[in-house]
């Protein structure tokens, strides 16, 4: 069998990996193609280093622009790829611009298509995400879901119950694989002078956050304040740092920071896999706007305060360590003051997310090919 895997942007490295060496120790043939959504070192090639993934064997090299133009590249570069090498099926995860336009050139060119981390609905159609869930969902042959209400979700929007999978999460198979080395090699407590301190962690870079010049800076200025209490490391997006120069906000945070100190929110460069994890192994709390973290969080044991007003993952809420801040400033402030009081929670392992998605989700794609044989 010849599978053909995309990736494009920073999370979906963490999600791919596991399938890829899962379906190659069972003999499968597989091609990487990466479209270069992400492209610099931080964001892409140290993810690359630290999953230990081989480098992809095509490179579309789309880079970065608006949506529209971002996926028409990925969908014109990435057809003659997929009629060249002829995959029996081609895999996309997760809900980038990436995955939407390989999973449109697949259902143009009548190539099976398998969506991990199927049926996840924000039912926000304000994020761009959530229109590259809900496409790629109708597109795909195959739908490997991460947790139960997915399947709802999909049945509800007409999806075909013989079609979808539960298999577990396989980003935390990538945790599980990592953690032990992250524990043991990371210097990143170290290097920024957390090593034996209590802090915090923040990531922000949902549009919806951080391209308003307001709500960034009314967010920046509520974690100003939890500051005081512990220091803050702030590894920011590219995307961030640009809106936090052009709208005067970088003073409201220490961009370059070489330490991060009480009362001060240290804003740094992206962090590779391995020494994020190491640093949200520690966290007294984390606040974010991604979607993996919530999940991470969550088996980690580390409270996650969401500055989104909704989240796909609602697992991680019911069955989780996480809870939906918003964006509002006062809430951010009592919430994490909040979570600065209580104890910490214990992690918490929805069900199949035990490291084992990937070696189900291999199995799934080895039968479904035998069935077609
Ligand atoms: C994308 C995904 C988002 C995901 C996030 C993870 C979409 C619609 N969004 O958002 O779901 O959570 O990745 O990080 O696909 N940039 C760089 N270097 C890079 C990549 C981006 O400087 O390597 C800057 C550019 O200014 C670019 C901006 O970041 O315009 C946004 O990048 P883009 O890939 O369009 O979206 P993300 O915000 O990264």
């Amino acid at each position: 069998m010849n599978v053909l895997h995309v990736v494009g942007a920073r999370p979906n490295f963490m999600k791919s990996a596991p399938i890829i060496a899962a379906l190659s120790y069972r003999g499968v043939t597989n091609v990487l193609v990466h479209t270069g959504q992400h492209y610099d070192p931080e964001m892409s090639d140290a993810f690359f280093d630290d999953l230990g993934l081989r480098d992809a064997d095509v490179h579309l090299e789309v880079g970065s622009a608006s949506h529209a133009r971002q996926s028409a590249m990925v969908m014109e570069r990435i057809e003659p790829v997929i009629l060249e090498r002829a995959p029996d099926l081609v895999v996309v995860v997760g809900d980038v611009n990436s995955t939407l336009a390989a999973a449109l050139v697949c259902a143009k060119l009548l190539v099976p298509l398998a969506h991990v981390e199927a049926g996840l609905r924000s039912f926000d159609r304000t994020m761009p995400e959530e229109v590259n869930r809900v496409v790629t969902d109708q597109l795909s042959d195959l739908l490997f879901i991460t947790s139960p209400e997915a399947e709802d979700n999909l049945v509800r929007e007409g999806v075909a119950p013989e079609r979808i999978r539960s298999v577990g999460n396989p980003m935390i198979d990538s945790l599980e694989r990592h953690i032990s080395r992250a524990r043991s090699r990371s210097r990143v407590l170290d290097r920024f002078g957390l090593d034996g301190t209590q802090y915090g962690v923040m990531t922000l870079h949902r549009p919806s956050n951080v391209d308003s010049p307001d709500v960034l800076r009314g967010i920046l200025e509520a974690v100003r304040d939890v500051a005081a209490e512990l220091p803050i490391l702030f590894p920011a997006h590219p995307r961030t740092v640009n809106e936090l120069r052009a709208n005067g906000l970088s003073k409201l945070v220490e961009i370059g920071a070489t330490r991060a100190e009480r009362g001060e929110v240290a804003c740094v460069e992206p962090l590779g896999y391995i020494d994020f994890l190491r640093l949200m192994l520690d966290a007294r709390v984390v606040l974010t706007d991604s979607g993996g973290i919530q999940e991470e969080t969550t088996v980690l044991g580390v409270p996650c305060l969401t500055l989104r007003s909704n989240t796909e993952r609602p697992i991680t809420i019911s069955q989780g360590t996480n809870r939906l801040v918003g964006s509002d400033p006062d809430a951010i402030r009592r919430e994490a003051l909040a979570v600065l009081a209580a104890p910490m929670p214990a992690p918490s392992r929805p069900p199949l997310w035990d490291g084992k998605a990937g070696e189900r989700i291999a199995d799934e794609i080895a039968s479904w090919g035998a069935a077609r044989r």
